[in-house]
């Protein structure tokens, strides 16, 4: 390949690898938040960490578990095995939202950006820990 044609490819690729970051916004985590407490926290605990039922979502166990794997792979597991009482019972914007919660809790930042709900998408997106 010539070296104009790399540019330009470059070029062409860079809005891909943005839209491809970890992201989402304060009205995610918002609705998250507010879901969690309906719907999840009856297992997992008020502080995301003190539940009778489910395993910690923050701290060191959950991001140790986690680490090296996709947000894209998070999502799939929420989406398919959570609330296990009621199986897929939730949008994926709630999905989306919950998780976007878990993240905000485990001191990952907001952003302009929403997180997509398509969560297919999302598997180059390596969670940081
Ligand atoms: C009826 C109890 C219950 C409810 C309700 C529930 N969970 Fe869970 N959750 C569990 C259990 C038990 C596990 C561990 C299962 C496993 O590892 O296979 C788990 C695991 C998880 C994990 C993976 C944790 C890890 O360290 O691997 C995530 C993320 C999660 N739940 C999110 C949610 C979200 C979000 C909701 C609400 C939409 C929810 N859960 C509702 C019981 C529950």
């Amino acid at each position: 390949m010539t070296r104009p044609a790399a540019f330009i490819l470059l070029l062409l690729l860079s809005p891909l690898a943005a839209a491809q970051s970890l992201t989402f916004t304060q009205a995610q985590a918002d609705a998250g938040k507010a879901l969690y407490r309906d719907v999840c926290q009856v297992c997992h605990g008020s502080s995301l960490a003190n539940g009778q039922f489910g395993t910690p979502l923050r701290g060191s166990f959950f991001r140790d578990k986690w680490k090296g794997k996709s947000l894209g792979e998070l999502l799939t597991f929420v989406y398919e095995k959570m609330p296990p009482d009621k199986l897929m019972s939730l949008t994926p914007e709630q999905y989306t939202s919950a998780v976007a919660y878990i993240l905000s809790r485990n001191d990952m930042v907001v952003s302009d950006t929403p997180m997509s709900t398509d969560k297919d998408s999302l598997g180059g997106v390596l969670l940081p820990w």
